[in-house]
C-alpha cells in the first residue's frame, strides 16, 4: 500500500530528495500538487511552532497528512541569534549578503565563534503531530568563503571539516547537514510505520 503525505513546501528540489531517499511506500507531495497556493503565515516564535504552523495549515484546509519544516542558525555567543528569524535577521526579505554582515558584525572581536544549523520537522498523521530534529555544529569563521550553497553557508564551517559549507560539494554537504539529519529521522520513523 501506498501512503500519500504532502510536504509544506514548494521548492521541489527539497520534495524530490526526499522523495528519492524514501522510496516507494510513500508517495510525497508539494503544496503546489494540491492546489494550495497561499502564503502560509510563519509567525511562530520557534522553529517548532513554524513548522507546526505550515504542517497544521495543511492538515485543516486539505485533510491531509503531512510534514513541514523550518531551521535556524543558532549562534551561542549572540544567545542563539539569528535562530528562528535567519531568513529575515538583517532586513524583511531574504538577504542573504545582509544578514551574514549583520551576523559578523555583531561578532566582531568575539572570541567564542560557535554555532550549530538546527532543523525542526513537523510531521501530522491523523492528527498526531510529531517532531524531528537534525542539528550541525560548527562555527562562524570571520570571512565569507567559497560560492556554493545559500544563506549563512560562506561563513559556516562545520565541526570536524576545514571547507566552509559554501566550498564543500553540494553533495558532500547534504550528506552532513541538518536538514539531511531531520529527514532521516523523519524517513526512519515513516519506515517502521510502512
Ligand atoms: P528555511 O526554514 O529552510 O527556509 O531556512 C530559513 C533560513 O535559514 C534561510 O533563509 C537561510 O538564511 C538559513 N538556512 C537554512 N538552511 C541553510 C543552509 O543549509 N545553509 C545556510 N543557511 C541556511
Amino acid at each position: 500500500m501506498t501512503y500519500e503525505l504532502i510536504f509544506a513546501t514548494n521548492n521541489l528540489h527539497k520534495l524530490s530528495e526526499i522523495q528519492s531517499l524514501i522510496g516507494d511506500n510513500f508517495t510525497i507531495k508539494s503544496l503546489q500538487q494540491i492546489g494550495c497556493t497561499e502564503d502560509i503565515p510563519e509567525t511562530a516564535p520557534t522553529l517548532e511552532g513554524n513548522a507546526l504552523l505550515k504542517a497544521q495549515y495543511v492538515f485543516n484546509k486539505y485533510g491531509k497528512n503531512c510534514f513541514a519544516d523550518d531551521t535556524g542558525l543558532e549562534i551561542e555567543a549572540l544567545n542563539g541569534r539569528p535562530g528562528v528569524f535567519s531568513a529575515r535577521y538583517a532586513t524583511d526579505g531574504h538577504d542573504f549578503e545582509a544578514n551574514i554582515d549583520k551576523v559578523l558584525e555583531e561578532l566582531s572581536g568575539v572570541e567564542n565563534r560557535k554555532a550549530r544549523f538546527r532543523t525542526v520537522v513537523a510531521l501530522i498523521i491523523d492528527g498526531s503531530v510529531y517532531y524531528f530534529e537534525g542539528i550541525v555544529n560548527g562555527e562562524i569563521i570571520a570571512e565569507r568563503k567559497g560560492t556554493k550553497g545559500f544563506g549563512y553557508d560562506p561563513v559556516f564551517l562545520p565541526d570536524g571539516y576545514d571547507l566552509t559549507f559554501a566550498e564543500m560539494p553540494l553533495a558532500e554537504k547534504n550528506k552532513i547537514s541538518h536538514r539531511a539529519r531531520a529527514v532521516k529521522q523523519l524517513i526512519d520513523f515513516l519506515m517502521q510505520k510502512s
